[in-house]
């Protein structure tokens, strides 16, 4: 049985691990090696995560499969959000499942979980930013109830893309 668990500041390792490799198998058949490698730089340092993963207003869940790692969702709160936003938001920065491991229920399960802790914090919206060309991503957030509000930039690297932005009410039932 799959478990959802918090990472701990201990957990940078699997973090970093997980992050590089999702990253990869999602958009590096489409974009070219050099943003790649910028945006694991940049994003994807031990210094980076670990910063992250101590700040309050973020939370990391991992996904584990017979105790191995096969995904991660990071959520922010407050001024953790990447885009300013009312106090009454949750932001799911990353939901990344390993390749092997999706369509198995795993990024249901860390939604549920999302909104679970949208609620016990007394948010009444969640939001996330989509590549607009990952079809399958936006496909399943639209499945979650989803919808786009707006979009913003995003840079892979010296590649400025669009991100949709999208949203829900946390009131609803997932
Ligand atoms: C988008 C993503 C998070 C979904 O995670 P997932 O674990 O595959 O999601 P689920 O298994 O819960 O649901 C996915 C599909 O599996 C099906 N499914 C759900 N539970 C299932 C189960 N127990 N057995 C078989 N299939 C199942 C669902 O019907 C769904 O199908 P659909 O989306 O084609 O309609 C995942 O595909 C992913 O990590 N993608 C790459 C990273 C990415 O793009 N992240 C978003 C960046 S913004």
């Amino acid at each position: 049985m799959p478990m959802i668990e918090m990472a701990q500041s201990t957990d940078v390792r699997t973090i970093r691990d997980l992050s590089i490799a999702t990253f990869a198998e999602t958009f590096a058949s489409q974009n070219n090696e050099e943003d790649m490698e910028e945006y694991n730089e940049r994003h994807f340092s031990t210094d980076v995560l670990q910063r992250e993963i101590d700040n309050p207003d973020s939370t990391f869940l991992v996904a584990k499969v017979d105790g191995e790692p096969a995904g991660y969702m990071k959520v922010n709160v407050g001024a953790a959000q990447t885009e300013e936003m009312l106090g009454n938001r949750m932001e799911i920065q990353r939901l990344y499942i390993l390749d092997r491991y999706k369509s198995n229920g795993l990024g249901t399960r860390f939604m549920r979980s999302a909104f679970d802790m949208a609620r016990a914090q007394g948010k009444s919206i969640i939001w996330l930013g989509v590549w607009e060309h990952n079809e399958a991503a936006l496909a399943f957030y639209k499945r979650m109830g989803f919808a786009q509000f707006g979009s913003h930039d995003f840079m892979l690297g010296a590649d400025r893309q669009t991100d949709l932005l999208m949203e829900a009410a946390v009131d609803r039932l997932v």
